[in-house]
């Protein structure tokens, strides 16, 4: 079956072509970044009517690409959560008009899923073995999910307050570098000594799979106003930084793996473009001798070939949407069976 996937929740406006949820047949990008660069941040408004703008001309590139017509799409994927409504609204539309004239079967994608479905995509899909615990870190959530089969989802912990990619961001723009700060702060903390500012991780308790990021954000940025400051450079800052995410990222993974007893660990999401977050994991896995899968970093950050992977298995699954698919803002993962200690309250 061929799926179109269509993404607009955030500041990539983004079309692609899968063939069975696995094969990519095309895909396209159109990041927003440069347009919010000058913001320090994605600006609603100014990313919906980018997503208008742009949404046709992507959706006839993609098909261009791959030299396919309207009429040999089997099914449309979109994401309607979470993320920004105004965003999220272009792109349903889009995926409604698509499904209605050409009277294929709609579906609709969690943002949140369609990042951990980068991972099925290409030859890797066969070797993952469920059960797995997925660490899903992005702009806009840090969580942990322990996944038993397709779509059934138990989240065993997330971030209280900032998520890790919010945190690369603001510790980016406190230190005067940009945005988004991930990029940056990984490339600077490159010719970083991850030792040499100790910032605080926050373990919260010996068995908590929760994670918190407020607190060593506001370290960072009391530390960059300090006298002491002076005395180290950026990319140690940066470097020191990034030391004390991963090692939290990485050590609350293997809590849960060793909590669950499973014997794959998936990543997804932008966050997982990190070369320190990969290589800290890969050492940790590889020494309890558990099967690591991340995605290649095109599909980390947001792109419709995760959609349309995603949507595929919930097609697969007998899943349908109507023409009265909703967007929805703060959209929760499908399937959760339960919501642990350090799971926050909605
Ligand atoms: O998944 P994503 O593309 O969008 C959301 O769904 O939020 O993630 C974007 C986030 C941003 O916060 C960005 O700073 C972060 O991913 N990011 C990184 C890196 N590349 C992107 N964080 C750390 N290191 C990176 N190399
Ligand atoms: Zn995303």
């Amino acid at each position: 079956m061929i799926v179109l996937g269509l993404e607009t929740s955030c500041d990539e406006t983004a079309a692609a072509v899968v063939e069975n949820g696995s094969r990519v047949l095309g895909s396209v990008v159109a990041s927003q970044i440069e347009m919010h660069r000058e913001y320090g941040g994605v600006v609603p408004e100014l990313a919906f009517r980018k997503h208008l703008e742009l949404v046709n001309p992507v959706l006839d590139q993609v098909l261009r690409e791959t030299g396919l017509g309207f009429g040999e799409l089997g099914a449309v994927a979109v994401s309607h959560g979470p993320g920004l409504v105004g965003a999220l609204l272009v792109g349903v539309a889009t995926a409604k008009v698509v499904s209605g004239v050409l009277g294929i079967p709609l579906i609709g994608v969690n943002h949140l899923e369609a990042h951990l479905y980068a991972n099925f995509l290409g030859p890797a899909a066969d070797r993952i073995r469920f059960p797995v615990v997925c660490l899903l870190v992005s702009g806009g959530h840090t969580m942990l999910l322990y996944i038993q089969s397709h779509g059934q989802y138990e989240l065993l912990g997330e971030t209280r307050d900032d998520a890790a990619g919010e945190a690369f961001d603001k510790v980016a723009r406190s230190l005067g570098l940009g945005y988004p700060g991930g990029p940056l702060i990984d490339r600077l903390a490159e010719s970083g000594n991850p030792r040499a500012v100790s910032f605080p991780r926050a373990w919260l308790g010996d068995d908590s799979l929760a994670f918190s990021f407020s607190g060593l954000k506001t370290a960072v940025l009391n530390f960059s106003r300090s006298e002491v400051a002076a005395d180290f450079s950026i990319p140690d800052v940066c470097a020191s930084f990034q030391e004390a995410v991963v090692e939290v990222l990485v050590g609350k993974t293997m809590r849960a793996v060793k909590a669950r007893g499973v014997s794959t660990v998936l990543m997804a999401g932008g966050v997982v473009c990190n070369s320190r977050l990969r290589s800290r994991m890969a050492e940790a896995c590889a020494a309890r001798g558990v099967d690591l899968f991340y995605p290649t970093f095109g599909l980390c950050t947001d792109n419709a070939v995760m959609v349309a992977c995603a949507g595929y298995h919930r097609l697969c699954a007998g899943q349908r949407s109507g023409l009265d698919l909703d967007c929805f803002p703060s959209l929760p993962i499908g399937g959760l069976s339960r919501l642990g200690d350090d799971v926050r309250p909605r």
